[in-house]
């Protein structure tokens, strides 16, 4: 099979359990779910049904219990920490339910983080973090501060700073909870545009159904299973 038709990352038989004292948690009970180049996806169900759990796993910021996870061919299992580290900077882009922008950081140095990580030269990190912001329209608010912009501005260049390394996938948990409705269409409808203009594969997870007219394919989740996985809108 050559490389566009296999999945970016796969997920075999994923459990995750927590132990609090005497109490288990089986956050996610048995999840196997392929996710291909090019698809925008969305997560959802309702509060505590592990949606966050699985975007962690997907994300490789967590292990799961039990179960496979491979991402763009490599068994993460495999991978040693600064291994994994490596890959997570250079594959994944992130996008947050609190933004996560660094407030002493103007949006354009926000946007140039993950390329100075990567040690990009800091000519060529300005000019990627100047274009990405140009392509979510905020241009003008590259000298702005976190604080001088909205929530949906916030979002907007949380997103750009997610896009500018080319990930592969770019994984969303819930980054319309702090948004008023217009604002989150808004930003489902941009990471629409990115994913249709620029072929990037983008995992987002909500609990508002609204969102979900914009999707490609749904998965709900509850108590840890995957209820239904319905592909088109
Ligand atoms: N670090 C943790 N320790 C213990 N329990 C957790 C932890 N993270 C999540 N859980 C539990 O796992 C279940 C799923 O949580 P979560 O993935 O956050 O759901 P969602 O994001 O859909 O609201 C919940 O019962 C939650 O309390
Ligand atoms: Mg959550």
């Amino acid at each position: 099979m050559s490389d566009t038709q296999s999945p970016i990352l796969k997920l075999r038989n994923i459990k995750r359990r927590f132990m609090l004292g005497e109490t288990t948690i089986d956050a996610l009970n048995s999840i196997s779910l392929d996710i291909h180049a090019g698809e925008f996806l969305a997560v959802w169900g309702p509060s505590g049904s592990g949606k966050s759990t699985l975007m962690n796993i997907i994300c490789l910021i967590d292990t799961p219990t039990a179960g496979e996870v491979t991402f763009d061919g490599q068994d993460t299992h495999l991978l040693a920490d600064d291994e994994l580290t490596d890959f997570r900077s250079k594959k994944l882009g992130f996008v947050f339910q609190n933004f996560n922008l660094v407030p002493v950081l103007s949006a354009l140095e926000n946007v140039m983080l993950p390329l100075q990580i990567q040690n990009v030269d800091e000519h060529s990190a300005r000019e990627r973090a100047a274009a990405a912001l140009v392509d979510v329209g905020l241009e003008r608010f590259k000298h702005s501060l976190p604080d001088k912009l909205s929530g949906g501005q916030r979002q907007r260049v949380a997103i750009a700073r997610a896009l500018v390394v080319n990930p592969k996938l770019v994984i969303a948990d819930e980054p319309t909870a702090n948004l008023d409705s217009e604002n989150s269409r808004m930003v489902v409808e941009l990471m629409r545009e990115m994913n249709r203009a620029r072929k990037v594969t983008f995992v987002f997870t909500t609990h508002d159904p609204r969102l979900l007219e914009h999707v490609d394919r749904k998965i709900l989740l509850r108590d840890g299973n995957i209820e239904s996985d319905e592909v088109g809108a």
